[in-house]
């Protein structure tokens, strides 16, 4: 009987690039799905962008365009590469659909009528610049355990320390630099804590929804029995945020993480819309159908806690069961923008093209755990090319000629009858295949197939078909050898349909038979229908685009020269911001478009007055004239270089949009800029005679 599934991906973030982490998520769930579809179930596959919150509003408003421009852009980028990969969702939508809208506030509600809702002041870090609350990523200061500068609110990278972004020495805002100060606010609260969530999820968490070291984890959050661990769960943001609004509650928005699991029911509807398939036999609570969420293990907490509670509790189904996976290491270390190997899927596009390279890869490795998994790039050049190559491709290439030139392009007449040990043994594995697939063991799957290759192999060097072709009295024997090759390369593809589907398609073309189901196993290629003429289906992978690819991710580890510590903290903490709003590598591009360019105000200065700071070891306080009411104040790193006295009067050149920064001699309103090399030696800029202060440089 077919199976009714629903599955699906985590949404991605909107505010950066798909990169090849990513891919393992989406390469994993595709094949998964494919595999489904090829069982004849009814399998329907939805994802969407992750939309809201406050990285996305404020890259917008650096960017200088509105967050639905920005969603929108990234929302195509997303698409277009998922599609690169042959990664085929039945529908990719946006969290920022009225679908979506509607659930989320549907579910509050519920939530809501059901007393799991509670309103409480709490008081949180605001930034009075930018007139907004902040949260904890974007505020760092001074880790109060080991005294590490420049660490986030809410945990610190040199010394692994949790705490909460009011214990940050000197805490300040990632935003703008200002101090933050405290203020109130009332949020709202999922009251996790409640009885009846607890209880929920102790039975939920333990009813094999989830993976075993899943499950561990979870009875670790959730405490022992009687424990209550749970805490209440936060799901408002205050206004600016971009986000959906809570109702009835003015200036309130939900968390990003209350709508974004939403999304995949907004995004089923859209497909259920254009379909015609009925949302609630996928829905509603008790339903038969089975829903199952793809996921990354840094995720799990969102999915295997707060998402089925508010499922539970507004009246909706839970999910059957959470596919975590582990997270993609390059060359068994994290993907890094020094080593290059922070690729994105656009660049390996670009340089590799073939994406189904990496699908075979990610299926050789991947298994129903939640362990990490390693793209090893020669390793990757070297499976590609031995076992997609060598062991599987190499088969049709070595029998069609043959079949072609001497037999008009048909399979032997008596081949479905002529009884094949070799194909008997191929037969053999298809169930044992179909439940690798079904448990997510790919590696298993493709160790299988590549084994059953190599017999193939072992069989072509016995027959020696070309040794036959040498021959008239062998005719026979060879039409026989290569049409057995021929189905046995039909059959190897099957198995491997849900990781090759661009290939399959070329070779069930090729092959003159219809798209195929795994039901098809059994069936032979037909005597009567002719083969068409082979073209290559598949090019060796060469080892020197991997290495274009990994030196263009390669980001350049000059620094620019800043003028003076204190500066360099505060282009540091720009640099900061940006890597959080971008999380990918927008800045491993080599290049920069002139609208980047554009961003930094230069301007001409007139240095009307420069004197020494007292207590500062490297510091000029500098008065600068750009035109403005008001002249600004630099501190600038130069006392090494030039006397105070010789600079009055001189103009140089400043950047005048730089967040002003609160130093320890008083505010900073800007950067000098100077040249500096291995020689020593430092140099301010000047602008040719005639230049007047306050002139923009572009
Ligand atoms: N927006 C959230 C998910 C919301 S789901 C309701 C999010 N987005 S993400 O863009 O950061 O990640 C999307 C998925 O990709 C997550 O499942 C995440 O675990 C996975 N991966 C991101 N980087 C990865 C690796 N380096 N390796 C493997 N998977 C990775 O989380
Ligand atoms: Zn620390």
């Amino acid at each position: 009987m077919s199976r009714k599934i629903l599955v699906t991906s985590a949404l991605p973030y909107a505010n950066g690039s798909i990169h090849l982490g990513h891919l393992v998520e989406y390469i994993q769930t595709d094949i998964w799905v494919r595999f489904q579809k090829m069982r004849g179930n009814e399998c329907h596959y939805v994802c969407a962008d992750d939309t809201h919150g406050t990285p996305i509003m404020l890259r917008a408003e650096k960017e200088g365009i509105t967050p639905e421009q920005l969603i929108s852009r990234v929302w195509q980028e997303h698409y277009d590469d998922f599609t690169a990969f042959h990664v085929a969702f039945d529908n990719y939508g946006s969290t920022n659909s009225s679908e979506t809208k509607e659930f989320a506030q549907g579910i509050y509600r519920k939530l809501k009528a059901e007393n799991l809702i509670e309103v409480r002041s709490i008081e949180q870090f605001f930034d009075p610049v930018k007139n907004m609350f902040l949260p904890d990523r974007f505020i760092k200061g001074e880790c109060p355990k080991c005294h590490a500068k420049d660490q986030y609110g809410d945990n610190c990278e040199v010394c692994g320390a949790a705490y909460a972004p009011t214990d940050l020495i000197e805490p300040f805002s990632a935003v703008s630099g200002a101090k933050p100060e405290l203020r109130n606010s009332d949020h709202y609260f999922f009251k996790l804590s409640a009885d009846t969530c607890q209880q929920f999820l102790r039975e939920w968490t333990r009813s094999g929804a989830l993976q075993p070291e899943a499950a561990n984890k979870m009875q670790e959050w959730l405490g022992a029995e009687g424990e209550n661990k749970l805490t209440d769960w936060d799901i408002s943001r205050d206004a600016p945020y971009f986000g959906f609004e809570i109702p009835d509650a003015p200036g309130k928005y939900f968390y990003v993480w209350l709508d974004a699991p939403v999304g995949y029911m907004g995004s089923f509807k859209q497909l259920c819309a254009k379909s015609g398939i009925d949302f609630d036999t996928y829905w509603k609570q008790g339903s038969d159908a089975e829903l199952y969420h793809f996921i990354g293990k840094d995720i799990l907490y969102f999915h295997a806690l707060f998402w089925p509670a508010m499922l539970q509790h507004a009246g909706y189904r839970t999910p059957t069961k959470l596919f975590a996976h582990g997270f993609l290491t390059v060359n068994g270390e994290k993907m890094s923008k020094s080593r290059g190997t922070f690729i994105t899927a656009k660049s390996y596009v670009d340089h590799i093209k073939n994406t189904e390279y990496l699908r075979y890869y990610y299926a050789a490795k991947l298994n129903g755990t939640m362990e990490d998994l390693d793209l090893n790039l020669e390793d990757f050049v070297a499976k590609v090319n031995s076992d997609l190559i060598g062991k599987y491709i190499n088969i049709a290439s070595r029998a069609a000629g043959f079949i072609s030139k001497n037999f008009d392009g048909k399979v032997h007449p008596n081949h479905p009858s002529n009884s094949s040990p070799l194909l008997d043994e191929l037969r053999l594995e298809a169930d044992t295949l179909s439940s690798h697939y079904e448990n997510r063991e790919y590696a298993k799957a493709v160790r299988l197939i590549m084994e059953l290759a190599d017999r193939v192999n072992a069989y072509v060097d016995k027959e020696k078909p070309w040794l036959l072709a040498k021959n008239e009295a062998d005719r026979e024997a060879l039409h026989l050898a290569c049409s057995t090759m021929l189905e046995a390369f039909r059959l190897l593809t099957l198995y491997l349909k849900p990781i090759l589907p661009q290939t399959t398609q070329a070779i069930e073309e090729f092959l003159g038979i219809a798209s195929m189901s795994w039901h098809d196993w059994p069936s032979y290629l037909k005597p009567t229908q002719p083969i068409n003429s082979y073209k290559h289906l598949m090019t060796r992978l060469d080892p020197k685009l991997i290495e274009a690819m990994v030196a263009a991710n390669q980001e350049s580890l000059q620094p620019a020269a800043p003028v003076q510590s204190e500066q360099r903290h505060a282009a540091h903490q720009q640099n900061e911001v940006k890597k959080e709003m971008t999380e990918t590598s927008k800045e491993s591009e080599s290049y920069i478009s002139i609208d980047d360019f554009m961003k930094v105000d230069l301007r001409v200065a007139k240095i009307v007055n420069a004197e020494h700071v007292e207590g500062a070891e490297k510091l000029l306080k500098l008065t600068l004239d750009i035109g403005e009411e008001k002249p600004r104040t630099v501190f600038a790193g130069i006392k090494s270089a030039y006397d105070p006295e010789k600079l009055k009067g001189r103009m140089t050149v400043m950047v005048a949009n730089l967040a002003p920064r609160k130093m320890k001699f008083g505010m900073s309103e800007g950067m000098v800029l100077a040249a500096s090399g291995e020689a020593p030696g430092l140099f301010i800029l000047s602008p040719d005679d005639g230049a007047q202060p306050g002139m923009r440089i572009k």
